[in-house]
């Protein structure tokens, strides 16, 4: 696989020396880190204007570098920038494209700068970037499941442990269930952007420059909360790459979790959705059927995502410090994973959002009085029988095939009177689930406020990421600040 020397364009130059290796198709990363083009560009307008700042450019300089950058990339957002393999990667492609259109000036966009903090700086405003499109996707689901769970907060449906009928809840606090892990994926991804905040522009290729560059600066300039500590770890840190895998891989296993159970409640076993056309296609052979094949698709996706932080840890383990070329294998797994999530999420919203409940079917699962073995132990503890002694009362009653009502009840043990009718229906079991955080239908309004309330917190936090990643747009469209 010979790396395609493209045709000339913008791109005539030769690559420069440092390029140069009959090693270059295996050497190449431009394929994959043409993505970042536009990081890299904002990268460095905020370098330029820094290196004016102490006046190692002049104004004059650090104004037509600006211009020519812009220029560049107006080029690479029209798509008419011609790509050249032979010149490696995106670092180099941008550069010679400038200095072609600059001349010697510029040669001087380089200066006090190496590929190993430009590519640090680059990802790291990738992965910004990347927080706020998941943190919008997850608010997008969190949303439609609240809608669900209000529309059905009082509906009996049986809740579940082992797959296996347990107790009666609502529908509305089985889908807050779903909920909340999707906040905490929301807060962990909000912590790690803090992480990911860091400039690590100016640490060059590991030791910083003699030059009196000011890498505080160019950090305030693209809205870091500040530069880095080390110039050697800044180059060779990935941890924030690692840490948005995983939280990409739990947050892709939440969503497996609401796709396993719409799969499984879109049963004919089941039956408690109706088949509706946004989960998925018929079949090719069998007339009849409506399969869930979004849901299933979410449920797959996982493998992969996890996969994708497996090969990221694993490229890491082991690295000496400050950067090496392994260090280029980082990029593809941390696209693949968020490329992933983001259409999973977004699949998974327009799903959620036309799930049709089969209230009556779901209820009359939920009625399946061996649900209230449990209230029945509960009734007999509050007459002061011991809880493992009312345990036992109730399941060698329950180990017959008898009807289950008042009398029978009062045959098998004497402390049971008339008002146990009442824990016989469901509606009323429910009801008096009303323990904090419990199933009732009162508690799960009251667990729906405080869902609006966290969900309400999440959006203020990713207004204050979103206007920070903003500041990458109006650097590169060179609006004033
Ligand atoms: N393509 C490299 C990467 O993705 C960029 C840094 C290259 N640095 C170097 N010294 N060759 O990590």
């Amino acid at each position: 696989m010979a790396a395609t020397v493209q045709s000339k364009g913008s791109g005539g130059g030769a690559p420069p020396s440092y390029v140069k290796t009959p090693a270059s198709w295996f050497i190449v990363s431009l394929p994959v880190d043409r993505r970042l083009a536009r990081y890299d560009i904002a990268g460095s307008l905020a370098h330029v204007e820094m290196l004016a700042a102490v006046g190692i450019l002049s104004k004059g300089e650090a104004e037509l570098l600006g211009k020519g950058l812009r220029g560049v990339y107006e080029e690479i957002a029209s798509g008419r920038f011609v790509w050249r393999e032979d010149l490696e990667d995106v670092h180099t492609n941008i550069e010679v494209a400038l200095t072609e259109r600059l001349g010697s000036l510029g040669a001087k966009l380089h200066t006090a700068r190496s590929r190993n903090d430009q590519i640090a700086l680059d990802e790291r405003l990738f992965v910004r970037e990347a927080i706020v499109s998941v943190r919008q996707g997850i608010l997008g689901l969190e949303l439609a499941l609240l809608d669900l769970a209000e529309a059905h907060a009082d509906a009996p449906m049986p809740g579940y442990t082992h797959l296996q009928r347990a107790q009666p809840v609502t529908v509305g606090h089985h889908l807050l269930a779903h909920v909340w892990p999707l906040i905490r994926d929301d807060l962990r991804l909000a912590d790690g952007f803090g992480r990911a905040n860091v400039s690590p522009l100016g640490a060059g290729a590991l030791a910083g420059s003699t030059l009196p560059i000011d890498p505080a600066i160019s950090a305030r300039i693209l809205g870091f909360a500040g530069p880095f500590e080390n110039s050697i770890d800044a180059v060779g840190d990935r941890d924030h790459f690692v840490e948005f895998v995983f939280d990409l891989s739990l947050l892709a296993v939440h969503l497996s979790s609401i796709a396993e159970e719409i799969v499984v409640w879109a049963s004919q076993e089941f039956g408690f959705l109706r088949p509706t056309q946004a989960l998925g296609s018929g079949s090719s052979l069998m007339p009849q059927k409506r399969n869930p094949d979004v849901a299933e698709l979410v449920r797959g996706k996982t493998g992969r995502i996890v996969g994708d932080l497996v090969s990221l840890l694993t490229t890491l383990k082991g690295l000496p410090l400050g950067y090496n070329r392994d260090l280029q294998e980082d990029k593809a797994p941390v696209f693949d994973a968020v490329d992933q999530v983001l259409a999973t999420l977004h699949a998974l919203t327009t799903a959620v959002s036309t799930l049709e409940f089969d209230e009556a079917r779901l209820l009359k699962a939920a009625s399946d009085p061996r649900l209230l073995a449990t209230d029945l132990a509960e009734y007999l503890v509050a007459k002061g029988v011991a809880f493992r002694e009312a345990h036992e009362i109730v399941s060698r009653y329950l180990a017959g095939d008898g009807p289950l009502d008042p009398k029978s009840l009062r045959d098998a043990d004497s402390r049971f009177g008339d008002d146990v009718a009442d824990l016989l229906d469901v509606r009323t079991s429910l009801s008096r689930r009303n323990t904090p955080g419990g199933p009732s239908p009162k508690a799960v309004r009251a667990q729906l406020v405080r869902a609006h309330d966290a969900v309400g917190l999440q959006r203020y936090s990713l207004s204050k990421h979103a206007e920070c990643v903003e500041l990458v747009d109006s650097l590169l469209k060179g609006e004033p600040r």
